[in-house]
């Protein structure tokens, strides 16, 4: 276990890039810190905070608490057959990483979700999704270790309870989880999904027909460089809201009076709502408030344009979505974690 250090500055582990303090700050390079740490005064005596990436995180103030930052590496193969291999990776590694590790050997399922940011243990928070594919169409399996006691748990598929940017550890079992590694089933012979328009919009001008695994990462990332801001160059928690359900009925009220809404039809009869379209059509792109702003290429987006709080995207957050629900009587709900 590393040393805790106390009154550290987060701003650069939060993509937002928002200074805040966490009252003490820990590391975990190996199962056994956190197993250790879990009879520390320091642990016992305090709230939690997990830390991967610190890319879906919003702080509004600082942590008083105990700040415990994910670490573990590795990527291992655990069974292979004809079809298909079960690969695990540990909790700490980089998302992309392990995306183009799993292109590099072949394996298909993930690389729509390249270029997103972060670490492998908080895919399964929101169940991260993009172009078509979220991991719950590919995971196996999760490992993670209880907070009260250090117990460890597998956890299934059903169990996790995924769901649009959501999972049981967003709702039931929030904070009380420390995963530890996820298991993902990928496909061996290059099979490919391009369903997302967007993809084969991409694909056709890179003038390629018969895409590989690796070309359908490329197009992804060109999309996603291209509207999606850096966060190293601009603070940003990526989509700031979740895209709305509405009902059939809403959706056809709606239509009637603003012809050119964006909503796709869902399963179970609903719409999914385009929040950035409803932002927009507030005439919000692009807004700005006390250094917080909407993104000018993608109005989903909340970004620190000039060294603001995390109040201030909070209280632009807020303000969004009253204007949205003054012209559409639509309510937006946050994707990204709220920490103060
Ligand atoms: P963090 O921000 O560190 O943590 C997120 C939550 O998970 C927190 O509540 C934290 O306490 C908890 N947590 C983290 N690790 C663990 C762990 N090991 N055990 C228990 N709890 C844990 N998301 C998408 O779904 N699709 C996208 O297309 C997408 N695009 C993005 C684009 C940009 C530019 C940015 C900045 C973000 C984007 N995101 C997207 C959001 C974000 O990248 C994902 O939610 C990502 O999974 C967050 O990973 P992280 O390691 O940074 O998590
Ligand atoms: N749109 C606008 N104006 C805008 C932004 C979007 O009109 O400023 C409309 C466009 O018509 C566009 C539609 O909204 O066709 C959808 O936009 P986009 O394709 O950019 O996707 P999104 O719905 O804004 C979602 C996810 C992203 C994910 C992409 C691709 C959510 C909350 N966001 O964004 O995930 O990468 O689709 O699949 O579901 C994230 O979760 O952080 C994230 C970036």
């Amino acid at each position: 276990m590393s040393e805790i250090t106390t009154h550290i500055n987060l701003e650069k582990l939060n993509s937002f890039g928002i200074e805040a303090f966490g009252e003490y700050f820990v590391e975990i390079n190996k199962i056994n810190d956190l197993l250790q740490l879990i009879h520390h005064p320091t642990y016992t005596s305090n709230k939690k905070l997990i830390l991967g990436g610190g890319s879906n995180m919003l702080f509004t103030g600082n942590f008083n608490g105990l700040v415990i930052k994910n670490n573990l590496k590795g990527i291992e193969l655990i069974s292979e057959s004809e079809n298909d291999v079960v690969v695990k990776a540990a909790a700490g590694e980089i998302w992309h990483d392990f995306v183009l590790w799993c292109i590099d050997k072949n394996y298909s399922g993930l690389e729509n979700l390249s270029l997103i940011p972060g670490c492998v243990g908080a895919s399964p928070m929101q169940n991260i999704g993009a172009y078509g594919v979220e991991i719950k169409d590919v995971f196996e399996e999760l490992e993670a270790y209880t907070l009260i006691n250090g117990g460890k748990k597998i956890f299934s598929k059903q169990e996790c309870e995924f769901g649009y940017r959501e999972s049981v550890f967003k709702r039931d079992l929030k904070d009380q989880y420390f995963i530890a590694s996820v298991s993902f089933r990928l496909k061996k012979h290059g099979l490919v999904n391009t369903s997302y328009g967007a993809i084969n919009t991409e694909l056709e001008l890179m003038k390629i027909s018969k895409p590989s695994i690796k070309d359908v990462s490329q197009a992804v990332i060109n999309i996603r460089q291209s509207k999606l801001p850096d966060p190293k160059v601009l603070g940003n928690a990526g989509s700031f809201f979740k895209n709305p359900e509405v009902s059939s009925s809403i959706y056809n009220t709606l239509k009637i009076k603003f012809t050119d809404l964006v909503g796709y039809t869902l399963p179970n009869g609903n719409y999914k709502l385009a929040a950035g379209w409803l932002i927009e059509q507030c005439g919000l792109k692009g807004f700005e408030m006390n250094g917080a702003a909407v993104h000018n290429k993608q109005a989903l987006v909340l970004v620190n344009l000039n060294h603001c709080k995390g109040e201030d995207v909070y209280r632009l957050s807020e303000h969004i979505m009253r204007k949205v629900f003054e012209k559409f009587g639509v309510h937006l709900e946050r994707e990204v974690n709220i920490i103060g």
